[in-house]
């Protein structure tokens, strides 16, 4: 029989919808499971935790069990969440974040146990201002690692060890923070030496923003040699992934994925987020000033994001993911930083008040067109 050609164009409609249909259809079956099993064989997918799911909230539970298989503490394991003022501990909020992470059998992560930030200054000066001896700050390291890693022994599967110590001035690598002030470099292997005697079967990660390319890559990559290079026990490298629609583009990250895997460490992308809102951390100088200040110009999507803006968002999550899989034996998990759009710290930073779209799922918890694309890949 020969098709005429109304036929064949038909016939041809026909198979491309039926393609869609089941391209779609499929997505949708994933999705009773989630984006943990569909990427089972390939690393496990992970979200950071916060307030809201410690408190119980039955919707953003209900995305997170079935959704992500590792999760991540927001605040509740930081330095200043964990003591009190009158120097006791709480650990209502650190339990309650490990149990819920136990019994739903997930990789547990810990953050962050030596960070300059959410840390009260009282830990590195004394009253009157000036520094701590470096003696002291070593103790009272030690008395704050050992205690927090040790209560969740057998529990918490990974640290972020140590968060943020290099600088963005290439001229100073190294970040002058008070811990740097007091300890030098060696704040890091101390924090790392006390976790590991804490509970040896820890996996200790270094974690960081800013270092998938350029100089800040590089630096992190001679940080890590030094480190190893005296026999500091570091098993995995976090990189935080705060990225933006362009940036860092899939080629960096494909090669910094292979230059931390080259020094023996597994990768985890831990904090991913993508701000789809105007930049301005490169405004002209004149504007450097008065670059946190809110003008309606740069919260542009208060009403919902343009169909255009929302396919880049989905290309830019499927092109991040290609890499990911194309390398998921040296990756252990990719995290993002919240659930659901409404959740998300972008929303406050570096302005407050905007509306960003930075995660999978919006702000009625319904998937972004990037979920679904993430669903089709490798279908
Ligand atoms: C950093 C920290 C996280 C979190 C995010 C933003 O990346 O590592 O703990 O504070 O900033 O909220």
């Amino acid at each position: 029989m020969t098709l005429s050609r109304r036929t064949f164009i038909t016939s041809t409609a026909a198979a491309a919808l039926l393609a869609q249909v089941s391209a779609r259809a499929l997505a949708q079956a994933a999705q009773r499971t989630g984006l943990k099993d569909h990427f089972a064989d390939d690393f496990r997918i992970g979200a950071a935790v916060g307030w809201k799911i410690l408190a119980g909230d039955k919707d953003l539970e209900s995305i997170l069990f079935r959704e992500f298989n590792s999760i991540s503490p927001e605040n509740c394991l930081k330095w200043e969440s964990l003591h009190t003022a009158d120097g006791g501990w709480r650990w209502d909020y650190a339990d309650k974040y490990v149990d819920i992470g136990t019994q739903h059998q997930m990789y547990v992560v810990g953050h962050v146990l030596a960070w300059h930030s959410q840390t009260p200054d009282s830990v590195f000066k004394n009253p009157d201002g000036s520094y701590v001896s470096a003696a002291t700050l070593k103790k009272k390291m030690q008395d704050h690692i050992s205690t927090v890693v040790g209560r969740y022994k057998g529990h918490i599967n990974a640290w972020d060890a140590a968060n943020e110590a290099i600088s963005d001035d290439k001229d100073n690598p190294m970040r002058r923070s008070h811990y740097f002030n007091i300890l030098g470099e060696e704040f890091i292997d101390h924090a790392f030496h006390v976790a590991h005697e804490a509970d040896p079967g820890v996996h200790l990660i270094y974690n960081d923003y800013g270092i998938e390319g350029g100089s800040k890559h590089e630096a992190c990559m001679e940080l890590i040699k030094r480190l190893q290079k005296r026999g500091v026990p570091i098993n995995g490298i976090g990189i935080q992934a705060h990225i933006n629609l362009e940036e860092p583009d899939v080629e960096t990250l494909d090669k910094c994925i292979v230059d931390f895997a080259s020094l023996g460490l597994r990768v985890h992308f831990t904090e991913l987020d993508i701000d789809v809102l105007p930049n301005v951390w490169k405004l002209p100088v004149a504007e450097v000033s008065t670059r946190f200040e809110y003008k309606p110009e740069r919260d542009p999507y208060i009403h919902g994001l343009p169909k255009d803006v929302e396919d880049r968002l989905a290309d830019r999550w499927e092109s991040l993911f290609k890499v990911f899989i194309k390398h998921h034996d040296k990756i252990e998990r990719i995290t993002t930083w919240g659930i659901s759009d409404d959740g998300s710290w972008l929303n406050n930073f570096p302005i407050r008040g905007r509306t960003n779209y930075p995660l999978l799922f919006d702000r009625k918890h319904q998937p972004h067109e990037a979920y679904y694309k993430l669903m089709a890949l490798k279908v």
